[in-house]
């Protein structure tokens, strides 16, 4: 059966239906409503949205930017020395909380992982980072080898090398 979810840019066509969008997090769910459209044409983020073809709703989105991360000394070793290492940054990802529990949260994390790594095929990027912004989100991220990048910020910014999805997109 064919599904009916497609990740799209956000665009036009999505603005009427981000209002009754609500995954939980007062944040993620403004974010979207008042801020996503112009954080694109600012070039500070791009916006994906899970779009469901069936329902005319966003079941989900992320979103991708570029950003520089001092590592830690245990995590530069063979490294050449650099103050700051490109990474690639999901500053958001929510998923509605009507299609919370449906694998979809995977699929998005998958998606943001997906286009991380052929980014970095172009433009370089060592690893990709999020921040947790609360206990589930750390639980979700860390399912998927996610680990905290130092214990500043209360160990909220969470780091998952590009090496380390490069080999998992390898074995699928
Ligand atoms: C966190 C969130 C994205 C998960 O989305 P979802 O569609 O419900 O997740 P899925 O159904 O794809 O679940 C994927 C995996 O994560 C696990 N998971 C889902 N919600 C979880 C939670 N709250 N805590 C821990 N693990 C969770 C699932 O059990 C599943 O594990 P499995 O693959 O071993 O079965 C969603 O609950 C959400 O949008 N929450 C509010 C916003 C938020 O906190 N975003 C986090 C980024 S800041």
């Amino acid at each position: 059966m064919e599904t009916p979810y497609r990740f799209e840019l956000f665009g036009e066509r999505h603005k009427p239906l981000r209002a009754s969008f609500s995954c939980g997090e007062g944040a993620l769910d403004q974010y979207l409503k008042t801020r996503a459209r112009k954080e694109m044409d600012h070039r500070i983020a791009v916006v994906y949205v899970l779009y469901d073809e069936s329902e005319g709703r966003i079941a989900g989105y992320y979103t991708l930017s570029s950003l520089s991360v001092e590592l830690p000394e245990h995590m530069r070793k063979g490294l050449a020395k650099y103050p700051a290492y490109p990474a690639t940054l999901i500053g958001r990802l929510a998923v509605d909380q009507s299609y919370q529990g449906q694998g979809l949260g995977k699929r998005i994390l998958l998606d943001a992982l997906g286009r991380a790594l052929a980014g970095s095929r172009t433009v370089a990027s060592y690893a990709v980072i999020t921040d947790a912004k609360n206990e589930q989100a750390r639980d979700f991220y860390s399912r998927y080898g996610f680990a905290p990048l130092s214990t500043a910020c209360g160990g909220n910014q969470l780091f998952l090398p590009m090496g380390t999805v490069e080999r998992l997109f390898a074995k699928r």
